[in-house]
């Protein structure tokens, strides 16, 4: 059994893209392994979210996380700020963290390009409060994609720099996890490769879309004038529905417009007529959730508390023994 974590930072609604990259094998992944799910929203303070924002965030994940069956007895599921022993650890790893490695890391270079008003030290030590994340709970092993690979690697720069430095064999060496399968890539509905929040206008289909929203992006999503030779390769932006249709309808439905398409008797509008109902039939027992969960403080708030009680557990032994390591002591 590995020691799983995996953090997101809230910026409110899940969409499919969220759903299948990822939420969808935590929710198989609970039965296998220890698994650590946490929202990160002392990352998010890095690019100065408004108090309601903050909160609604927060909560829109949880709900949505709970929504898609995470189960809060199973796994640890938790907010990073209700954890303060993180900061305890991010303090610790921030002194033998060098400025150079932090100011080379792509994240950083890319934020200072997109907010050169607001080059602040957390926007720097993202990297040292997300090893602190992982190595709290000695995690073993951390699902990300590829735009997070840079920091997995400083985590174990970290940790093993920890290791040597107090000649012990402490903290592991977190490994990126890929699910031991093929990641299904969810496309985006404007023609964009990749569904996602900043994508666009209609790019995403939210969890939380009712029936209407979905139909109305479906519709608009970017098609072409159609195929005018059997069996032509199909463009990006075909293969993009097709692909959306591959996850949420049946294999029938599928081959039935793979046919059409092949044999140049295509209609879009019928077709994503079929994905808008099919997404909608597909989404459906988690927007019922998320609606009966959003509804029902007392059942996020003992949400809330099970993750929190577990977490603080896990991490405070983690603080406790790396005191020791350090060379506190009580008096
Ligand atoms: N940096 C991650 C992201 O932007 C979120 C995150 C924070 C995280 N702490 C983490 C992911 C720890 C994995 C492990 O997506």
């Amino acid at each position: 059994m590995e020691t799983v974590l995996s953090g997101i930072r809230p910026t409110g609604n899940l969409h499919l893209g969220n759903y299948f990259g990822a939420l969808s094998n935590f929710v198989e992944m609970q039965n296998e392994h220890n698994c650590y799910f946490f929202i990160a929203d002392y990352h998010s303070l890095t690019t100065h979210p408004t108090p309601k924002d903050l909160h609604g965030n927060v909560r829109q994940v949880l709900v949505e996380y709970l929504a898609a069956g995470l189960d809060p007895e199973k796994s640890t599921l938790y907010v990073q700020s209700d954890v303060p022993e993180v900061n305890e650890l991010y303090l610790f790893l921030n002194m033998n963290a060098y400025i150079g490695e932090l100011e080379r890391c792509t994240s950083f270079k890319d934020k200072i390009r997109q907010q050169p008003q607001n080059v602040n030290a957390g926007l720097m030590t993202y990297p040292t409060l997300m090893a602190a994340d992982i190595l709290i709970h000695r995690a073993t092993k951390v699902p990300v994609g590829k735009d997070q690979e840079q920091h997995l690697e400083l985590t174990r720069q970290f940790s093993n720099r920890f290791n040597r430095m107090y000649s012990v064999d402490y903290f592991p060496e977190p490994q990126a996890f890929n699910f031991g399968k093929e990641l299904v890539k969810i496309p985006g509905l404007n023609g964009s490769g990749k569904m996602g929040k900043s994508e666009g206008e209609g790019n995403a289909i939210f969890l939380a879309d009712e029936p209407e929203v979905i139909r109305k992006k479906v519709m608009k999503a970017v098609t072409d004038s159609g195929p005018t030779q059997h069996n032509q390769e199909k463009p990006e932006v075909i293969q993009n529905i097709f692909q959306l249709m591959k996850v949420v309808s049946t294999p029938d439905t599928y081959n039935y417009f793979d046919e059409r398409y092949n044999s140049c008797s295509i209609r879009y509008g019928d077709m994503k007529k079929q994905l808008a109902e099919d997404m909608i039939v597909f989404t459906e027992p988690m927007r019922e959730r998320i609606k009966a969960i959003s509804a029902d403080e007392v059942y996020i708030a003992n949400a809330a508390r099970i993750g929190r009680e577990k977490a603080r557990e896990s991490a405070s032994k983690t603080i406790r023994e790396v005191r020791e390591i350090i060379g506190f002591r009580n008096f």
